[in-house]
């Protein structure tokens, strides 16, 4: 913009009378306007500034100079007036433009800085609680809504507390399935203090060294649940992973009866499965209970009719159960003669399994939120 060179040089005074002088300054006030209302930031405005205020060379001091010193007497007074009526125009109008653009500025930074609070914000996905933990949590109310208490143990255990100390000698054959996951012990490390010998370590085949655990550390009464991994030599397909979850089961006391035992089942069974699940105890094996169980109850998909996944028996196996073996009470110096209970191990995968129709135990493990999701 051509308003925007910073000096304008004046030509002589073309005038022959106070009206000629009258009508150049009009002419110098309407350039002004101009280039005034041109300048719309602080830059432009000091450049209009300078052009017609600046001491050096500003069109007001080249007017003293060119027009009014060399004026004719004449006109001289009517130069002069003319010249102190612009000055004071020029600097009003300066002063009203600066006061305006900053006004400007002041708000286009208001705007800039204010927060948009019809924004929608940033949404932050939230996670739920993965379906074996709600099994988990689940489990534990019910146990706890009885008496029980929650204990954890180690995964890494040693061969006594995992085998031995629950009547599983050496080369018994209930060791089979289980034994696998062997590694050098850190040596004296607790919690295998025990383990001064350099017995080798394994991961835990089962929760149930929890109990022998508890025992040592505990006088009777005992009523706990131990949630926790387990480990296998299991190859992972539709029902088996090399590890997997239990929440083991143990009440000892100087009461305690198969009715008790029952009884317990049975209600947990319907607290978790739903009040028209109907159990039954099947006589099992465990070297640690006796007598020993599988706990059935009515299949959940069919009601007991029979179908594909109780395989028209009406029945699905849950859990294995049973009172504790004596010989396991010898081991704890526990007095078996005195002392009677009961224990129990759930899989945890499997009564999820059963409680929600999932019919492939390696989608808990692969994070798909696909899978996830449905249990939201
Ligand atoms: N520990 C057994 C298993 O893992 C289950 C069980 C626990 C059986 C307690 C009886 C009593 O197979």
């Amino acid at each position: 913009m051509d308003s925007a060179s910073s000096t304008h040089s004046l030509p002589p005074l073309d005038a022959a009378t106070p009206e000629d002088v009258s009508g150049r300054f009009a002419e110098l006030r309407a350039r002004f306007d101009g280039e005034a209302a041109g300048a719309s930031d602080e830059s432009s405005w000091k450049t209009v500034r300078d052009a017609w205020a600046g001491r050096k060379s500003g069109v007001l001091v080249q007017i003293t100079d060119t027009w009014l010193k060399p004026a004719k007497p004449d006109l001289k007074r009517a130069v002069g007036q003319a010249l102190n009526e612009l000055k004071g125009y020029i600097e009003s109008a300066l002063e009203a433009r600066r006061l305006a653009i900053q006004g400007a500025a002041d708000e286009a930074a208001l705007l800039a800085e204010r927060e948009d609070l019809s924004l929608p914000g940033v949404v932050r996905p939230l996670g739920t609680r993965h379906p074996l933990r709600q099994t988990f949590e689940e489990i534990e109310k019910i146990f706890l809504s009885l008496g029980y208490t929650v204990v954890a143990g180690p995964e890494m255990e040693t061969p006594y507390y995992n085998f031995e100390a629950l009547n599983i000698p050496e080369h018994h054959p209930a060791r089979d399935n289980m034994d696998t996951f062997y590694m050098a012990a850190p040596p004296g490390s607790a919690p295998f203090a025990g383990n001064a010998q350099g017995e080798p370590l394994l991961l835990r085949t089962h929760t149930s060294p929890m109990q022998v655990r508890t025992m040592e550390k505990t006088e009777p009464p005992v009523r706990i649940i131990v949630p926790g991994k387990v480990y296998r030599r299991d190859n992972p397909d539709a029902t088996h992973g090399f590890m997997f979850h239990q929440i083991e089961g143990l009440a000892v006391d100087t009461d305690i009866t198969f009715c008790d035992f029952a009884g317990t089942v049975d209600y947990f069974v319907r607290e978790f499965l739903g009040p028209k699940v109907k159990t039954r105890l099947r006589p099992s094996y465990f070297p640690f209970t006796e007598p020993s169980v599988e706990v059935d109850a009515t299949c959940v998909f069919c009601g007991g009719k029979g179908c594909n996944v109780c395989k028209q028996s009406g029945w699905i196996e849950l859990f294995g159960a049973g009172m504790v073996d004596p010989a396991v009470y010898g081991f704890v110096k526990y007095d078996a003669k005195r002392l009677s209970g009961f224990a129990f191990g759930l899989g945890v995968e499997r009564l999820t399994q059963l409680k929600y129709n999932v019919n492939d135990l390696q989608l808990y493990y692969q994070n798909d939120v696909r899978f996830l999701r449905q249990f939201a």
